[in-house]
């Protein structure tokens, strides 16, 4: 709709968005933003740094996948500066025909990248190196020549001194990278024929188990405290939407997946935030969800319920500033339309989810351009778009 420039509009705002794009907006429910701007802020290391495990619901439309996208936006695009983590969008779990933990996980680490894995094994190398430094200026001046003598112990010593103990094998993974071995280290971290005994990680990730080690392994590693170098990141994000496909599934893989889930959030008892997005209500999602899993949630759900007509209106104005030509001032906030159009339009919406507004909004501005030939300066007015949509419903 290249009319819409000339209504002041850069673009259609409301277009469905496509899943892989990033999200830079949000409009509205101020609420619920704010709890999840708080969950994603309180698990960062410079903050509370307690992990949080929160559920995001409400029916087909409401806005969890935009709320899940735009958080990761946030962490991983526009303020990646104030956040230092690392966001991972998940859109389903069903990513294979048998729903298994082992293959959720090769999907994390292929959308993570063998890119990703050689920028974080330098930054861990020089974390190790920078406490190796710190090590031996602290041992006693007898070990040091010995240290110095002998870099295998040197480097045990200081990872056993200065680096959490479950890392320490994801840590030595990193190094094994950072050496010249990240060929093999990415067809280890893939599942690939490959295993690491000499540090530790002595099975192929070919089962559920492995996988949840190595996620968390990985996770670990990320924020890992080493010496006196920073982490390499503050927290580790895992939003996982379309949970309501657990109602669907076997009930051996919905378990075992389950299980698998419980035993990561057991392991990152730190820096570590997951956000399952559920199309459902609270009771269906107490139905499904065992009460292992449900009791590890930190927060109550945050609903994203349908709005009321006030909210509704607040929530287009909103929409429309983000899309408004710079220095345009359209003639009233709900320009194309008037507000009585608006009103009229909301009448008819029995469902007010963001989805349902805006498939209205739309088409009853398509139309008005395209059938009844409306022109800038003119808007929307009521009879308008009653007319319009008493032909659509
Ligand atoms: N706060 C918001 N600000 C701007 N746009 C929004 C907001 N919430 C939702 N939307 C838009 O509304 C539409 C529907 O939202 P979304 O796809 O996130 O719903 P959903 O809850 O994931 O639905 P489903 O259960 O069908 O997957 C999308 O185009 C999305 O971009
Ligand atoms: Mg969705």
């Amino acid at each position: 709709m290249s009319a819409l420039e000339d209504f002041g509009l850069t673009s259609d705002p409301f277009a469905i968005t496509a899943n892989d794009t990033s999200v830079h907006r949000w409009a509205g429910r101020e609420h619920e933003k704010a709890i999840l701007l708080d969950v994603v802020d309180s698990v960062r290391a410079s903050d509370i740094g307690s992990s949080e495990f929160v559920v995001v619901h409400g029916e087909y439309g409401a806005g969890k996948s935009h709320a899940l996208r735009y958080l990761t936006t946030k962490i991983n695009e526009d303020e990646a500066a104030h956040y230092r983590g690392k966001a991972i969008y998940l859109q389903t779990v069903r990513v294979s025909q048998k729903v298994q933990f082992v293959e959720v996980y090769k999907v994390i680490v292929d959308q993570l990248g063998k890119g990703f894995f050689q920028s974080l094994a330098s930054h861990i190398s020089q974390q190790v190196n920078q406490a190796k430094v710190d090590y031996l200026s602290s041992a006693p001046a007898e070990v040091k020549p010995q240290l110095m003598a002998d870099q295998t112990r040197h480097m045990n010593e200081t990872l056993e001194q200065m680096a959490p103990k479950s890392a320490i094998p994801y840590i030595k993974l990193m190094m094994a990278a950072s050496n010249g071995g990240i060929d093999r280290v990415w067809s280890f971290l893939r599942g690939e024929d490959q295993a690491f005994p000499e540090i530790g990680l002595s099975s192929r990730i070919n089962n559920d188990y492995n996988a949840v080690a190595t996620l968390a392994g990985v996770f670990k590693t990320m924020t890992a405290r080493i010496g006196s170098m920073s982490p390499a990141y503050e927290a580790v994000y895992l939003f996982v939407d379309e949970q309501e496909n657990l109602v669907e599934m076997k009930a051996v893989e919905s378990i075992q997946l389950l299980q698998s889930f419980r035993e990561l959030i057991n392991q990152l008892p730190n820096y570590f935030c997951m956000i399952w997005g559920f199309s459902a209500d609270a009771a269906l999602i107490e139905a499904v969800l065992p009460s292992p899993i449900l009791q590890r949630l930190t927060r109550k759900y945050v609903e994203l319920p349908a709005m009321e007509a006030q909210e509704a209106k607040q929530f287009i104005r909103e929409q429309l500033i983000g899309f408004r030509k710079p220095d345009f001032v359209p003639p009233n906030p709900y320009y194309p339309f008037s507000e009585e159009a608006i009103d009229a339009a909301l009448e008819r919406i029995i469902d007010m989810t963001p989805r349902n507004i805006f498939k209205v909004l739309r088409a009853v501005l398509e139309r008005a351009i395209r059938r009844y030939d409306l022109v800038a300066p003119d808007a929307i007015d009521a009879d308008l778009a009653n007319k319009i949509l008493d032909l659509q419903t």
